[in-house]
């Protein structure tokens, strides 16, 4: 569990009013330990299609609600659908516009973790592994594990569209749990730059974490 109190915003790559991804984010914000409160963004239809022509003009106004809400949020959690093997196109372009480094960059240090549900018996994890690519390219800092994959997931949910399966219901406590951990972990962390240069004051050769660095 964290330490201290900790906002999350919790993003769905899915724009379906009976998406079992916001569904299972809706479980998250229930499901939450004591310290960590999510609130789940539903607006992502209000964001354009990136368009650099778009940004050059002013952000627009549903792009730059996401892009406070995530500055404003200790951490991220976003649940993806897989489409055709990777992520849906609605979840790159928040992405994209996310990603953006004018006036900040938001999501840069910022701690992400990733679960998804989908019908198929893979449980998004080609989607997954997609939007962890994606999120490189940002650097968001993504929990590495645990990983939380809803495969058959229609099964999981009742006709309320509540989590009922207790074997998830416990694995996405887990998750919450360590991404609490993981927050910590990350603002614990002096500045990259900090980091960067404390490495660089290094003297080469041996174990050092300098040497690992410029191997
Ligand atoms: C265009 C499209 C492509 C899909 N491709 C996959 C896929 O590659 N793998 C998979 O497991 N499910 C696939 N599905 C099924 C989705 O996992 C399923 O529709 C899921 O419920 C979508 O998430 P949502 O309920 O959050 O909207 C696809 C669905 C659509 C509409």
């Amino acid at each position: 569990m964290s330490s201290k109190p900790r906002q999350l915003l919790a993003v769905a790559g899915s724009l379906r009013r009976d998406s079992i991804n916001l569904a299972l984010l809706r479980a998250a914000a229930l499901l939450a330990p004591p310290g960590l409160t999510i609130s789940v963004f539903e607006e992502l239809a209000s964001l354009p299609l990136f368009n650099e022509d778009i940004e050059a003009e002013g952000l627009p106004l549903g792009v730059r609600r996401l892009r406070e809400a995530v500055a404003a949020a200790d951490g991220l959690l976003i649940a993806t659908p897989e489409y055709n093997n990777s992520v849906p196109g609605v979840l790159k372009n928040a992405i994209d516009w996310l990603s953006r480094s004018a006036p900040i960059g938001v999501l840069t240090g910022k701690p992400v973790a990733v679960i998804g549900a989908s019908t198929g018996s893979w449980g998004t994890r080609l989607a997954q592994a997609a939007l962890r690519q994606i999120l490189f390219a940002t650097e968001a800092l993504v929990l590495p594990q645990p990983g939380l994959f809803v495969r058959n997931a229609n099964s999981h949910f009742d006709e309320g569209g509540r989590l009922s399966d207790e074997t998830t219901r416990g694995s996405l406590r887990k998750l919450l749990l360590s991404f609490g951990v993981w927050i910590d972990v990350v603002y614990a962390q002096p500045a990259a730059t900090s980091v960067n240069q404390e490495l660089s004051d290094q003297p080469a050769g041996g174990d050092s974490p300098g040497a690992l660095v410029r191997r």
